[in-house]
């Protein structure tokens, strides 16, 4: 049953930064890219993390030390086990990106899901068009997955944004949305379709520079993080109007889910003002 949490052990973990580790846990569930699963520690409490990897043997989950699961998940060692429930939610749409071009963009630990989207492009490669990508990190301290990025370099065009003083040459200085409209101003966005995930912000500047580029929100797909109890569409905290965030996304075409963060944000400023 999806709905019941199982033990899982840990296999392995890895220090990306002070604040992010991955935890590579022996698991067949292999969730398709941009889902995600509830995991939680007995006693502590459960939360919503993505799997970084597109493997039928394990997941990757990369975490950002948060709060009260995120730390004591950080606590764990190999060997441990943790519990898991899911997977959950729509992910990307792959029926839809075949044969289409693709722009990738994602910020801190949004590279999440983008990174297990690109572990499905690159077994099923024959099938997707150009393939670019723009990662903003911090700075250099703070470049997740570097190994992942190294590889991709052969086979994508990847650029790693960085908001303070670049000293890799291999990195762009600059907001990652000013960096990917440099890149894709002169380019031809017929057939292309764009994934972002991270920083609603950041999510929303990258949009606004599509859209000055004349690519429609139609062909703009965001994945939303919002608080989680049941992750099954029972509870309403993940509700954003009428849309449940854990069943009906993460991940949303954005002319769908526009007018409901508006109608979202319009209506918490009304309650604040009262
Ligand atoms: C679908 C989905 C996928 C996610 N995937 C990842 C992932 O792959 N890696 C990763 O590091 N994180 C991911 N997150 C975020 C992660 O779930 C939160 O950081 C986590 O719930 C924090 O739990 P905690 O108990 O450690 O922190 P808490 O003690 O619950 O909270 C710590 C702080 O973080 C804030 N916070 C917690 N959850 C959220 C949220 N959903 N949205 C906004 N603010 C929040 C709280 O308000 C509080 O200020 C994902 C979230 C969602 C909804
Ligand atoms: S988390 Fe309960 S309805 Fe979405």
């Amino acid at each position: 049953m999806p709905y019941t949490p199982r033990p899982y052990k840990i296999t392995g973990i890895k220090n990306l930064a002070d604040d992010v580790k991955v935890f590579r846990i022996r698991c067949s569930m292999n969730p398709s890219p941009g889902r995600f699963m509830q995991v939680s520690i007995p006693g502590v409490g459960e939360c919503p993390l993505t799997s970084c990897s597109y493997d039928p043997k394990y997941v990757d989950l990369l975490v950002r030390k948060a709060g009260n699961v995120t730390s004591a998940l950080f606590r764990l060692k190999k060997g441990d086990r943790v519990f898991i429930r899911g997977p959950y939610g729509k992910g990307f749409p792959l029926n839809k990106i075949q044969k289409k071009k693709l722009i990738l963009v994602a910020g801190g630990t949004g590279i999440a899901p983008v990174t297990s989207l690109i572990g499905y492009i690159e077994k099923n490669r024959r099938e997707f068009g150009s393939v670019d990508i723009y990662f903003g990190f911090k700075d250099e301290g703070h470049i997740l997955l570097k190994d992942k990025i190294r590889g991709w370099r052969k086979k994508f065009n990847i650029v790693v944004c960085l908001n303070k003083r670049v000293k890799d040459k291999k990195c762009e200085e600059g907001f990652v949305h000013e960096i990917m409209g440099k890149h894709w101003k002169n380019k031809d966005n017929k057939d292309t379709l764009a994934f972002l995930c991270g920083p609603e912000i950041m999510m929303d500047c990258v949009t606004k520079e599509l859209n000055s580029f004349g690519m429609g929100n139609n062909k703009i797909y965001w994945s939303l993080e919002r608080r989680m109890e049941c992750a099954m569409g029972n509870c309403g905290r993940c509700l954003i109007q009428d849309l449940y965030v854990c069943k009906d996304g993460p991940v949303f075409r954005y002319d769908l889910i526009k007018p409901k963060i508006e109608n979202e944000k319009a209506s918490n400023e009304d309650y604040k003002g009262r």
